[in-house]
């Protein structure tokens, strides 16, 4: 990365918007974008409720350019650091329509009633303006997805279910289709080009390839990387502590490919949680159906695999299903690449065997799970956005004899990493795979755990939903 360019530019309002962190005075590379829309006087529809990506009042849409076509995603503009919208196309509530031109989500809200105080409002719009966006006809499946990362406490959801379903019939063209000319010309006339910024108290990478980012991350090991900032921005919006330097991944496409080989599938480590989700449905449906109650679509469309590997959380949702799966990750470093079993990456609380010059380059999953059953649950205290309180990846192989040839028990919550209940897995080894054998094991399992009591749940507790886990298990895979 050559030269400072101290800036960063974006489509915002039909126009290509420059900030200049040098001259600047209220607005740094952690600034949120929430807080930058906030502080213009024509950008206060979007609203900050929680800060922390639970209540969507602070929902926009990102559109991004690419092959003649834009993408919209929606976001938590709170945990959205300023840098991370270059290059992209900022929509607001403020851009899709106004009071005598109402856009048809915004139409169809004011039809249904859907708003009573509105202080969610806003957030709503953008939640289905998306949805319009990207859905003909869409199911409630969809919709109520579409709606998950979103709180209402006084209309109540049902009438903007009905709000989505009837402006999402059918799709007209609306305001953002008939700019979407223009605004594809602005994107294309934004330089994309590593960006550097460095101000007195803050130094922000954002590297366009791979090569760029190791060498970066060898002359500044102790630079904090980021790939879509759902779990880092809270250090900023709820500690308010100041991040010196950041190396962001964001803007980096090879870590975002997703391919196919004849046995494996490879997710970059920059991939969205939303587009591995889209990609697994069929191949891996396990771990589809953690994705499926993973946060919200706002958070999937910005939180990425490196990251929930990287933050090496004891309740994270991928690394049990993963280890089930058999996956592995790849790190790069300037030494080259090296293949890790995600079983042996996490080493304890929140540390994995990454080194200070290294980034998690890849995931590489096996296809070919023949013969295994596979399959991954949740428990915590709501169905939709929240974190777990247990969760588990079981992968079972049965001999032909339906006695039990090998099993993989792995458990998030239950221990200060990602942790397999190596003890239990021994016991049904060569057992027969009944409801007394797994009775048995759930005795056994007492053995592997010393679960910890927290605001979530009693350690007693835990041990009974992990056990319960395998019961259901097998209760859902029995012959
Ligand atoms: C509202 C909300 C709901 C959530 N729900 C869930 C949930 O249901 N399940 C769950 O598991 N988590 C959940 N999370 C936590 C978080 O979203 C996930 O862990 C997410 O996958 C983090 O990814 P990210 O790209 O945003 O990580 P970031 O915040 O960018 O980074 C997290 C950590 O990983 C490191 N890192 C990032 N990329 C790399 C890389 N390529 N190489 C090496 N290190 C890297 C960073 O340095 C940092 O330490 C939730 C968070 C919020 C705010
Ligand atoms: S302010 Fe609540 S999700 Fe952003
Ligand atoms: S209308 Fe008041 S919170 Fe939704």
């Amino acid at each position: 990365m050559r030269k400072i360019n101290n800036s960063i530019s974006f489509v915002l309002d039909g126009k290509v918007v420059k900030i200049d962190f040098i001259s600047s005075n209220s607005l740094n590379p952690t600034t949120t974008v929430l807080n930058y829309l906030r502080s213009l006087s024509n950008h206060k529809g979007v609203k900050e409720g929680c800060a922390e990506g639970d209540c969507g009042a602070c929902t926009v849409v990102l559109g991004e350019g690419r092959g003649g076509k834009i993408t919209y995603k929606a976001v938590d503009s709170c945990l959205i650091f300023l840098p991370m919208v270059q290059g992209k196309q900022l929509i607001t509530v403020e851009n899709i329509g106004c009071i005598d031109d109402l856009h048809p989500v915004q139409q169809a809200m004011v039809d249904t009633d859907g708003s009573q105080c509105g202080y969610c409002t806003p957030g709503f719009i953008m939640a289905l303006f998306e949805l319009y966006k990207n859905h003909n006809n869409p199911s409630r499946e969809v919709i109520d997805d579409a709606l998950t990362g979103n709180l209402c406490r006084c209309t109540g959801y049902r009438s903007i279910v009905k709000a989505a379903s009837i402006s999402c019939a059918k799709n007209e063209k609306d305001s953002i289709t008939r700019t979407e000319k223009n605004t594809l010309k602005l994107l294309k006339g934004i330089k994309k080009e590593s960006i550097h910024i460095k101000i007195k108290t803050q130094e922000y990478f954002l590297p366009t390839t791979l090569e760029e980012a190791i060498s970066l991350r060898a002359k500044h090991g102790k630079a904090l990387l980021v790939g879509g900032a759902t779990d880092l921005a809270l250090r900023v919006t709820k500690n308010n502590e100041l991040l010196s330097k950041i190396i962001d991944l964001g803007n980096i496409d090879a870590l975002k490919s997703i391919r196919r080989t004849k046995s494996q599938l490879i997710i970059g480590s920059g991939a969205s949680l939303e587009a591995i989700k889209m990609e697994t449905q069929n191949l891996f449906p396990a771990l589809y159906k953690m994705l499926a109650v993973f946060g919200s679509k706002q958070i999937r469309h910005l939180a990425t695999l490196g990251g929930n590997l990287g933050s090496a959380s004891p309740i994270g949702d991928m690394p049990p299903i993963l280890i089930a799966y058999n996956a592995s990750v790849i790190l790069a470093g300037p030494k080259g690449k090296r293949n890790v079993a995600i079983n042996d990456f996490v080493t304890g609380y929140r540390s994995t065997v990454l080194l200070e010059n290294e980034i998690i380059k890849e995931v590489v999953i096996p296809i070919s799970n023949r013969g295994a059953l596979i399959s991954s649950y949740k428990i915590s205290k709501r169905k939709d956005l929240d974190i777990s309180t247990v969760s588990a990846g079981y992968r079972l192989e049965l001999n032909s004899n339906q006695t039990i040839y090998t099993a993989k028990l792995v458990y998030g919550g239950m221990a200060a990493m990602p942790k397999r209940a190596r003890k239990t897995e021994a016991f049904l080894k060569g057992k027969p795979w009944n409801r007394e054998v797994i009775e048995q094991a759930m005795g056994v399992m007492e053995s592997d755990f010393v679960p910890i009591s927290d605001a979530r749940s009693g350690a007693a507790a835990r041990m009974i939903m992990a056990k319960n886990l395998l019961l259901k298990f097998w209760t859902e895979n029995r012959n």
